[in-house]
This record gives structure tokens, C-alpha cells and sequence, in this order.
């Protein structure tokens, strides 16, 4: 027993799309194990070496490096058709995806029916859609948490297609009801008869990975002493709980959700990387307070690409909001910093970050949860940009003044180290600060 050795934590600081695929994607090699611990396909972590281009869904961000374990927990909900798309686009043979693949049995199903679900759902909210992925996200997790879900491990049972059926049966009664026609419904470019089909060809592939119960997997790993890294998915600000309901998504995407994602006791968290983006992005509705309609949003959108991985939706864009990336920062109990994208502000004369709002006349700077929100103003800071490319530069210590200035800025105000920058998409575009604690951290992983 090695009670001393405990799991790190990576997860998003705001609305997802942080760039945590990367940043595991660099991480992993210190890492013997990284474990998804909650969502599903409703996530896209984009990773980019050798001049290509991954998108993963559900298997976690380390599956490129050899003898690296990576688990898909608990928390997480599946839907085999896209696992089996991801892993057509992986290219991995059997053998050795069956000593770098596990899949816990507990894991949820997303049936086909789910997403009919979701289409049906968001079609009834009219004026006031989430603006979901559509991939079932929500209906899945609403038969988890009503005991009615079915998971990867019933799938052994001899009454399982009785099970589907009838929860299939369930669900198209409420499409109905919700006045949804099925047969307008395309899923990935499928019909439903289709999708079911490819679904079912799917979750045979998906039987032939190695089935593990991830609370004891990864305890058991963490006694022997091996490192574990737990990816998150989405970010903070779409949490269940702590997002901005109810447009968030169906699964905790903070800290605490590692430990019931995974089976982690929270004693057994170590450091917890909190990623955040230079400026800000949200998909989908709910409240965006530093969001810039045009202008420099428009700037932000074309030089980030930001653009949905999931559903190539464009993204809404605006600058970096402090007072929110502190309160994720208190949530998660984040120990360092990494920003991503900093790249993307090359070109900008002048920066804003946000660093209280006005609400009702008054001015605050923490995020207010009460008042007015739809009124409310961000109050910024204005900096000088860098103006100038971050691709010849080697080191963290090389960086213009004005991007150390901005870093100064947000520590500052969240009072939490930038330990990383990431300033492109390749692997190898990431600096290290010198002396950094991130670098103890990784020399004893
Ligand atoms: P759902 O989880 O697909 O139901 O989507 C709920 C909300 O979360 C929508 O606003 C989505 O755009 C957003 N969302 C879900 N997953 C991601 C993600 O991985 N990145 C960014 N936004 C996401």
C-alpha cells in the first residue's frame, strides 16, 4: 500500500475547449496511467504532431505514447458507434489496444435512442435551447442518476436486449410526446435504423477491449507506486452543479468529479493542473459576460480556429474573464496554472481582461450568482499588446514584456502560478517556466 502516492487532476477552467488535449498530450510521458473521468463523445480533444491532426471523444488524451494505460472510468458515458469511429481513426492494432485501453464495466451506454432524446429535447426549448452536442449526453446521465441506465457491463447479461428495448421503447414514447419525428432525425449522417445497426457493430468492438472496474484499477495502480494523470472534459464553467445552469452539461466537470468518476478517494488528489485560455470561448447559450460581438471577437474566432471540434460550430469569443477563472481556481483547488493559446493574441494592440462586473449599480469582482446577470457589465483592464510572433521563442523567460506582464496580471488576481504557455497547437510548441513547481512535480512522476 502506498497511500502517499496520489492522482494529479487536468481539467478546463471555463467553458471547455481549453486545449487539455495538448497539454495531457505533453504531460503523459511522466504519467503511466490517464483516466477519463467523466462525459463522453460531447467532448473533442484535439491533439497535433507530425503535421497531424487527432481528434479524441472519449479515449483519454495519452493513448499516443507507448505503455501509457488509458482508462475510460466509471463517470464517463459511451456511445460504441463513436468510440468505434475513433478508433478506425486511431489506426491501433487489437493487441495493443488491450495493454493501453481499459474500459470500465460501470461505464453508462449512450443509446441511440438518447440522442433521438437530446435532438427532441432541445427542438421543444425553443428560444431557450443549451445548445447541446446532441450526443446524448444529458438523456444518458438522466437514466444514470433515475436508475433506469444501462451499462457497459449489462451488456453480458442474457435479458439485455430485453433491457434495450424496452428503454428504447421508453424513450420513443417520449420523443412522441414531445411531438419529435423521428424520421426527420439524421444521426452523423445516418438514419435511426441505420445508426442502431452501426451502434450494435460498435459495442461488439467495444466488448473486445479489456473491461476493468476503474476504483479498483486505479487505486490499485496508485499503491504500486504508478503515476496517474485524471483528464477532465468541458470545463468549470460547465459543471452540473458549479456551471451556469442549466446551461451547462449532465456530468461534474470539477475536481470532485474526478473522485466520483473514477473511484478516487479526495485524499488521494495530488496537484491539480487548472488549463485556461488566453481569452475566452463558450458553444452553445448561457451567460457569456466578457463576450465581444464582432471586432475583436471576430479577430479572436479567425486567428484561434475557434470552431467546434465536436460539431464545428462557430465558437462565441471575448476576453479573459478574472474573476471568473478565480472562482474555478477556488472549485477545483487548482495548484497551477497553464494557458493555452496565448498565440492568438499576437496580433491585438491592446488587451483587455476582465476584472470585476457592474450588477445593479454596483461594482464586484467576484462572480456574482444573484441580481440582474443579463444587465451585467465587465469592468477591464486594458494592457498593451505584444504585437509580434511567440514562434522563434524557446523559452518562458524569452516572452515579450507585455505577455509577462499579462501572466503577472492573472497571477495576481487569482493568486496561482502560471506554471505553462502553450503558444501553438504542435506538441512541441509548450514553455516551461524555470524553477517552475509543475517541474518538481513531473521530475518525481
Ligand atoms: P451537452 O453536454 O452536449 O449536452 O452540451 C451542453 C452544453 O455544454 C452546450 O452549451 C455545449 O456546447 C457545451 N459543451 C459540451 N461539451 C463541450 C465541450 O467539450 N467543449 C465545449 N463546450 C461543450
Amino acid at each position: 500500500m502506498n497511500n502517499a502516492n496520489k492522482a494529479d487532476v487536468l481539467l478546463g477552467l471555463q467553458w471547455g475547449d481549453e486545449g487539455k488535449g495538448k497539454i495531457v498530450d505533453v504531460l503523459t510521458p511522466h504519467y503511466k496511467m490517464v483516466a477519463r473521468f467523466q462525459g463522453g463523445p460531447n467532448a473533442g480533444h484535439t491533439l497535433v504532431f507530425e503535421g497531424k491532426k487527432y481528434i479524441l471523444h472519449t479515449i483519454p488524451s495519452g493513448i499516443f505514447h507507448k505503455g501509457c494505460w488509458n482508462v475510460v472510468g466509471n463517470g464517463v458515458v459511451l456511445d460504441p458507434f463513436i468510440i468505434n469511429k475513433e478508433l478506425d481513426q486511431l489506426n491501433i492494432p487489437l493487441e495493443e489496444l488491450k495493454s493501453s485501453l481499459f474500459v470500465c464495466g460501470k461505464a453508462h451506454l449512450i443509446l441511440p435512442s438518447h440522442r433521438l432524446l437530446d435532438a427532441a429535447f432541445e427542438n421543444k426549448k425553443g428560444n431557450y435551447k443549451i445548445g447541446s452536442t446532441l450526443k446524448g449526453i444529458g438523456p444518458a446521465y438522466t437514466d444514470k442518476v433515475a436508475r433506469t441506465g444501462l451499462r457497459l457491463m449489462d451488456t453480458a447479461t442474457d435479458n439485455f436486449m430485453d433491457k434495450y428495448e424496452s428503454l428504447k421503447s421508453e424513450h420513443l414514447r417520449l420523443a412522441e410526446g414531445l411531438d419529435y419525428a423521428i424520421d426527420e432525425l439524421l444521426l452523423d449522417g445516418l438514419s435511426f435504423p441505420e445508426y442502431e445497426k452501426a451502434w450494435f457493430a460498435g459495442l461488439e468492438r467495444l466488448k473486445e477491449l479489456p473491461r476493468v472496474q476503474s476504483e479498483v484499477f486505479v487505486n490499485e495502480a496508485l499503491d504500486k507506486g504508478a503515476r496517474v494523470l485524471a483528464e477532465g472534459a468541458q470545463g468549470t464553467l460547465l459543471d452540473i452543479d458549479f456551471g451556469s445552469y442549466p446551461y451547462v452539461t449532465s456530468s461534474n466537470t470539477i475536481t470532485a468529479g474526478a473522485c466520483i468518476g473514477l473511484g478516487l478517494a479526495p485524499a488521494r488528489i495530488g496537484e491539480v493542473f487548472g488549463v485556461f485560455k488566453a481569452y475566452c470561448t463558450r458553444v452553445g447559450g448561457g451567460p457569456f459576460p466578457t463576450e465581444v460581438h464582432g471586432g475583436d471577437g471576430e479577430r479572436l474566432r479567425e486567428h484561434g480556429q475557434e470552431y467546434g471540434s465536436t460539431t464545428g460550430r462557430p465558437r462565441r469569443c471575448g476576453w479573459l474573464d478574472l474573476p471568473a477563472l478565480k472562482y474555478a481556481v477556488m472549485i477545483n483547488g487548482v495548484t497551477r496554472l497553464i494557458m493555452t493559446k496565448a498565440d492568438v493574441l499576437n496580433t491585438m494592440e491592446k488587451i483587455k481582461v476582465c476584472i470585476a462586473y457592474n450588477v445593479d449599480g454596483e461594482t464586484r469582482d467576484s462572480m456574482p450568482l444573484t441580481g440582474n446577470l443579463e444587465s451585467m457589465e465587465p469592468v477591464y483592464k486594458e494592457l498593451n499588446g505584444w504585437n509580434r510572433s511567440l514562434d522563434e521563442i524557446n523559452t518562458f523567460e524569452e516572452l515579450p514584456q507585455e505577455l509577462l506582464d499579462y501572466v503577472a496580471v492573472i497571477e495576481d488576481f487569482v493568486k496561482v502560478p502560471v506554471d505553462i504557455i502553450s503558444t501553438g497547437a504542435d506538441r512541441k510548441q509548450i514553455l516551461i517556466r524555470k524553477g517552475a513547481g509543475i517541474l518538481q512535480r513531473l521530475s518525481v512522476v
